[in-house]
């Protein structure tokens, strides 16, 4: 697909057909994830694939999906034939950091403004949404409020950070859903600033 076209075309969806995605597809979708940028080239970013039915049903439970349900909203979490979860490892970022061609000792007094984890997540968050879209598929995410029973469920170590659920899967033609209320997308003339703010 035309890069211009999968750019256009990326929407949240959030109601799928009961569809597998292929195999191949996935794999695709993967390796565009892991060519996301990293700081340092720490790659703190890991991926957790969930394709298995009850850990997706524990995925919705945990995001207490029955009760977006109850007030009304298809399900979602449950339905999305896969799931995807991008984690971030801090702890990589200050191991990678602490190297001699970076900062090495000065790391201990650096204030990270920006804290690189959370960008080279996004990264690779919108890696696989363009993925997605580009393998003629549908993806959304879902933020948690909830991520310790979200790390429970997947198991994953205290030291490694989930931004949340992507799910994807063949997107239902009537989907109508949104996640927040419809807003204008913002004019180009009020969002970007050329040569100075
Ligand atoms: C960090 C982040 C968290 C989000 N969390 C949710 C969420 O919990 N539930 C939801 O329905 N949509 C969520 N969204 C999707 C946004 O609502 C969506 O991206 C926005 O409304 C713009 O729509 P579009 O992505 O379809 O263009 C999230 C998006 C981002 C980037």
């Amino acid at each position: 697909m035309d890069f211009g076209e999968v750019i256009r075309r990326r929407r949240m969806i959030r109601q799928y057909l009961d569809t597998p995605v292929p195999t191949e597809s996935l794999d695709r979708i993967v390796d565009a994830a892991l060519r996301a940028p990293s700081a340092g080239f720490a790659q703190g970013q890991s991926l957790i694939v969930i394709t298995d039915r009850d850990q997706r049903e524990r995925i919705a439970q945990a995001a207490n999906e029955q009760d977006y349900v109850d007030r009304g909203y298809p399900r979602w979490l449950s339905v999305a034939p896969v799931h995807v979860v991008v984690t971030v490892s801090e702890e990589a970022y200050l191991d990678r950091y602490r190297e001699s061609d970076k900062l090495g000792p000065d790391l201990d007094t650096l204030d990270w403004d920006v804290p690189y984890w959370w960008v080279d997540g996004g990264a690779t968050m919108m890696a696989i949404l363009l993925a997605v879209v580009n393998e003629g598929l549908a993806a959304g995410f879902q933020g948690s409020h909830n991520f310790d029973d979200l790390s429970a469920v997947l198991g994953v170590p205290d030291t490694i950070m989930p931004l949340g659920v992507i799910t994807i899967g063949f997107g239902a033609a009537d989907d109508q859903s949104r996640g927040s209320a419809r807003r204008d997308r913002r004019l180009q003339a009020d969002t970007v600033h050329y040569d100075r703010w």
